[in-house]
């Protein structure tokens, strides 16, 4: 048997560009012998797929919203994140439940507890090994998301909602400064990656 695997988040307010360095993540946990498996949130199975429409583009209320997230994060620890640590792969996802405590409470206005209580049933204890934070100033974001061609139902939120997400992921970062690690993301792509490889390093 071999140890298992870990399991790496990236997070950030849309526009932050982390989508950008999933792929370097993954290359380099490659480039140091581990199996990777790539995966998002909300997804990473065909029903967690199914869930991502509804939740990107039908309207819904807030609370429908959250307990969606939580719906197609428990069939993708069950389906594919849990099975894939414990066969010894890495595990490397695009958002996980900070992006919850970001968006659905800091974001939409949620209690905290709601989101605990969701967290501690469907993880049970369980959670990220390292969470790379892409942390950039809101008119730098809103600016990306600008030059997107197209805008799902998060996306089109105002800028206020987007500084909200901003500052809860700040705030969870600052109560978790091992895990979380908070990158600013207005650095060139190789000025970032020349910061990621050494926490990947000291992860493995
Ligand atoms: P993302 O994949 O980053 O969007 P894109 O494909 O445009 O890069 O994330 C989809 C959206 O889902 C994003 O706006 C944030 C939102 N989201 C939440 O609101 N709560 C959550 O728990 C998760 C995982 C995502």
């Amino acid at each position: 048997m071999s140890a298992p695997g870990k399991f790496i988040t990236l997070e950030g307010v849309d526009g932050a560009g982390k989508s950008t360095h999933l792929d370097f993540v993954a290359d380099w946990l490659r480039r140091q012998g581990r199996e990777v498996v790539v995966t998002r949130e909300p997804g990473g199975t065909p029903l967690g797929e199914t869930l991502r429409e509804l939740l990107l583009h039908q309207a819904m209320d807030p609370d429908t919203e959250l307990l969606l997230m939580f719906a197609a994060r428990q069939q993708h620890l069950a389906e594919l994140i849990l099975p894939t640590l414990a066969r010894g792969a890495w595990v490397v996802s695009d958002r996980f439940t900070d992006a919850s405590y970001a968006y659905q409470c800091g974001g939409r206005g949620i209690a905290a507890e709601r989101i605990a209580a969701l967290e501690a049933w469907v993880q049970r204890g369980f959670s990220p090994d390292l969470t790379l934070l892409f942390d950039v100033p809101p008119e730098v974001a809103g600016a990306r998301r600008a030059a997107a061609r197209t805008a799902d139902r998060f996306e089109r939120e105002a800028d206020s909602f987007f500084s909200r997400v901003r500052n809860a992921y700040l705030e969870r970062a600052q109560a978790e400064p091992v895990r979380i690690r908070v990158l600013d993301a207005r650095q060139s792509i190789a000025a970032l990656q020349a910061e990621i490889g050494p926490l990947l390093q000291a992860l493995a």
